[in-house]
């Protein structure tokens, strides 16, 4: 018989398990997206994402406040503005919908504003940058990412999170930020960002689905890992501070390749598509949520992201607050 090793001896005691475990989710580390709408009165629930509404501008006074006082310290905006067109006006207009919803919370609250930095949003056909003839162009995109990044820095956002995977882009963001001397607004690069399934419920929530084709050429393959070693790469010498890995249940291998390498604080985005696999099967009794959820936030701790932009940061929050 060979002697046993009693790995067992440590999870006897319930308080010995608690005070022995290595990762611990802190709600300071979440982030919590946010859907505002120009078109809409009154909150609306998004279907495919039970328990997440697009909010009106007027909603967001209390719901900033709601925010705070449960302990939540950041948000990440997104906006559905009146209108749409080829090239993405609406998406750096002064009193657009973003910058608007910027002032607001900014004045209201105490919270950290993030600003979600695309054009598929507010552009009449879905995709993240300008279309010829079916081909999303790269350099005359940058041009309009550097005006909505200076449009939100004028209207006092804190951090710029660019998500549009063209190239060059936090290094364009970051130059049409330093001309305005706007050069301590921190850029959150979508660095590693997949072409992935599970962001279909987001398009609902955002109305933002390509009108033809697919991001495939700009988002990544997600058979790559190499390669999004490299999309980091760049972005850090481009400017960037702090670096995403998106999604991120089936990309914890990628988070954790990633905090090996690069010293910057790693976010990771729990997208639309994990938050509502998780809601669905627990409405459906399949799964326990509170605990599924801890132990999936827990994971990509473990894995080396320093933040999670999560759907689930508010039922998280309200869960701390009762125990
Ligand atoms: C915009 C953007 C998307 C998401 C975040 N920013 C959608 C997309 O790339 O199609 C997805 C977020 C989610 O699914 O929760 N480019």
């Amino acid at each position: 018989m060979f002697p046993v090793t009693r790995m067992r001896r440590l999870r006897m005691n319930p308080v010995l398990r608690e005070i022995l475990q290595e990762t611990e989710v802190n709600l300071n580390d979440l982030i919590y997206p946010l859907f505002v709408d120009e078109n809409i009165k009154e909150k609306k629930e998004i279907s495919s994402m039970p328990g997440v509404y697009r909010y009106p501008l007027g909603d967001l006074p209390k719901i900033s406040k709601d925010l705070e006082s449960l302990g939540i310290k950041s948000v990440l905006l997104f906006g559905i503005p009146k209108c749409k067109d080829e090239t993405a006006s609406s998406a750096y207009e002064e009193n657009g919908v973003i910058q608007k919803a910027i002032r607001t919370i900014k004045d209201e609250s105490g919270i950290l504003v993030i600003a979600d930095l695309c054009m598929c949003e507010y552009t009449s056909h879905g995709h993240c940058g300008i279309v010829d003839n079916g081909i999303i162009v790269n350099d005359r995109t940058l041009e309009i990412y550097g005006k909505i990044a200076l449009s939100y820095a004028k209207a006092g956002v804190d951090v710029v999170a660019p998500s549009g995977m063209m190239d060059g882009q936090v290094g364009a963001i970051r130059r049409a930020l330093d001309s305005e001397g706007f050069e301590y607004i921190p850029i959150m690069a979508y660095s590693a960002k997949f072409a992935s399934s599970f962001y279909s419920p987001f398009r609902e929530a955002a109305d933002s689905s390509p009108k033809f084709g697919d991001r495939k050429t700009y988002q990544m393959n997600y058979a790559n890992a190499r390669e999004a070693m490299r999309e980091i790469d760049l972005d850090i010498k481009e400017g960037a501070d702090i670096i995403m890995v998106k999604p991120s249940i089936f990309y914890l291998d990628i988070i954790r390749m990633a905090r090996e390498r690069f010293d910057l604080p790693i976010a990771a985005y729990n997208v639309s598509g994990e938050y509502s696999m998780v809601k669905f099967a627990s409405m459906n009794g399949a799964i326990d949520e509170i605990s599924a959820v801890k132990e999936i936030l827990t994971s990509i701790k473990r894995a080396g992201a320093d933040l999670i932009i999560t759907y689930h940061a508010l039922d998280y929050a309200k869960w701390n607050k009762k125990v």
